[in-house]
């Protein structure tokens, strides 16, 4: 399949996928990229750590930084490579767990994470491993860990939805970074990702982590920056 992901009047980022082999751009991923549409990343060093496709990491790339792409999936950096050249881009594209393997080795000025961030296996095809009961695990050994790979100066982006609960990842950021700024606050439709059955989603709403909106599901996303 084929999606272009635009960000105002003039960019746009070409993705092909296969979902049996790499999680597909979703309403994230659009959100991720407009956010970093209006950064300037020229000259910039930038991971884009869980790059499944490699959007993010393709759309910082052709706004002039210097891009790796790191997954644990094999199938997420065979598309991140195919996705750069239809791209005409250059990325460097690293197959790891987390991003330990950069700690010691390099830095960036911008590590950007979409992370996985629903509960449980619920997608064992496309992620073999368990995000954990909370759906927390890869986000919170970024938020841990992003600050041993930046520069002084050097900044995280990423989210955190209303399944994983705010103040878990306020009070993280609040532990290890010097400061966090929200730069978008989103109530959006989630009933659209269609990897979560019906049943799913129906007990996400009891558990009180969405709510309808007629005959939607809406859940709430904030994008943040984290400052090192
Ligand atoms: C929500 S998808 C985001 C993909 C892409 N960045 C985007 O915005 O469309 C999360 C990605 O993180 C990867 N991932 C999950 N756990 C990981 C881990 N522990 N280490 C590295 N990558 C992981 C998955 O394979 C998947 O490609």
């Amino acid at each position: 399949m084929s999606i272009a992901i635009r960000a105002g009047d003039n960019f746009v980022v070409e993705i092909d996928f296969d979902r049996s082999e790499v999680y597909p751009p979703s309403h994230y991923a659009k959100n991720f990229v407009r956010i970093l549409s209006e950064q300037p990343l020229s000259g910039m060093t930038v991971l884009d750590a869980g790059c499944g496709t490699g959007v993010l990491g393709i759309a910082a790339a052709k706004l002039g930084a210097t891009v790796t792409c790191s997954d644990l999936n094999p199938g997420a950096i065979r598309w991140a490579e195919i996705n750069a050249e239809k791209n005409n881009v250059s990325i460097h594209c690293v197959q790891s767990e987390g991003i330990d393997e950069f700690v010691g080795r390099s830095k960036f000025d911008l590590v950007v994470c979409n992370a996985p961030s629903n509960p449980g296996t619920y997608n064992p095809v496309v992620t073999p491993r368990d995000n954990g009961p909370d759906g927390r695990q890869f986000l919170d050994s970024v938020l841990v860990n992003a600050p041993k790979i930046l520069h002084r100066n050097g900044r995280l982006l990423s989210c955190s939805n209303s399944e994983q609960d705010w103040n878990t990842t306020r009070d993280i950021l609040n532990t290890y970074w010097a400061s966090y700024r929200i730069v978008a606050d989103l109530d959006e439709d989630f009933s659209g990702l269609d990897q979560f059955s019906e049943d799913q989603l129906k007990a996400w709403v009891q558990q009180g982590h969405c709510w309808t909106e007629g005959d939607v599901t809406v859940h709430n996303v904030r994008y943040f920056f984290a400052y090192h």
